[in-house]
């Protein structure tokens, strides 16, 4: 079931200072500029990686779980790891199956590219939070 790393989630309390951290200590290329998912209660930006990408995510308020996140560790830190999925239906079927916990109704919500996410309980995931993606088109 389990694909391509997509990318890594980052939650930072600045986008725009981790950007250029990233752009001056490793010479990072930012594929997509900081935008925002008011849906899912946050700002991201995306650096592009050889082989993966970083994901950084800023709260646009309280309401949003990254910034709860934040309070825990304010400087920011690893947020999630993200994986593709060839059916994300599918996938989510199968772990509930198997007892994992699918965050909030279950029903996958379009993420920052554009295509179907679910998130799964760090509980099940050595204590890291697993974004599934649906695998987008290349
Ligand atoms: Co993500």
């Amino acid at each position: 079931m389990i694909g391509r790393l997509n990318h890594v989630g980052i939650a930072t309390p600045d986008i725009d200072a981790t950007l250029r951290m990233y752009q001056e200590l490793y010479g990072a290329t930012v594929s997509r500029a900081k935008f925002e998912l008011p849906a899912q209660g946050v700002s991201v930006a995306f650096i592009d990686l050889a082989n993966s990408q970083l994901e950084l995510i800023e709260p646009l308020g309280e309401a949003s779980p990254v910034w709860s996140f934040l309070k825990k560790f304010p400087a920011g830190g690893q947020h999630h790891l993200c994986f593709e999925v060839e059916d994300i239906l599918a996938a989510r079927d199968a772990l509930k199956a198997k007892g994992a916990t699918v965050l909030g109704t279950g029903e996958p919500r379009i993420g920052a590219h554009g295509v179907p996410v679910i998130f799964v309980h760090p509980k099940d995931s050595g204590g890291v939070l697993v974004e599934l993606m649906a695998t987008p088109e290349h």
